[in-house]
């Protein structure tokens, strides 16, 4: 069963020019780019968009972070979308990320880790409407 995911490449992708190089990932996985946007966030966006982060102690720098500059957004498709551009990422942590995972190939910080990616069916249909409010 296909199903959709929010992708991110975060200010810091877009800055060290590795946007290529994440939907070429993508692609040679197999999943589809339904759509694909360069938007620069207003702070109510980030906010709504980091919404369960909202008592955590970076939540502030996290919004700074993501406003900053322009990312690209994009919704992904296909089989397992969600899993399998999660596997792509690597962990969270890019210390922690298997290298030849996005994250373990470009990253360094937790807070500047390259790209997002949902985490739940739930959170994929949320972060889908708040950027592309017309395919919700
Ligand atoms: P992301 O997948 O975009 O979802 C939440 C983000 O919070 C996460 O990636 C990290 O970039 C960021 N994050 C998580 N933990 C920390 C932390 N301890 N300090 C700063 N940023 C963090």
């Amino acid at each position: 069963m296909s199903e959709r995911t929010l992708v991110l490449v975060k200010p810091d992708g877009v800055r060290r020019g590795v946007v290529g190089e994440v939907i070429s990932r993508i692609e040679r996985k197999g999943l589809k780019l339904v759509a694909l946007e360069l938007q620069h966030l207003s702070r109510e966006t980030a906010e709504a968009h980091y919404a369960e982060h909202v008592e955590r102690p970076f939540f502030g720098e996290l919004v700074e972070f993501i406003t900053s500059a322009p990312l690209v957004a994009m919704v992904v498709e296909g089989p397992n979308a969600i899993k399998a551009f999660r596997q792509l990422a690597g962990a969270t942590n890019p210390v922690e990320a298997a290298t030849g995972s996005i994250r373990g190939d470009f990253a360094l910080e937790i807070g500047e880790n390259i790209v997002h990616g949902s985490d739940s069916p739930d959170s994929a249909a949320r972060e889908i409407k708040i950027f592309f409010p017309e395919l919700g």
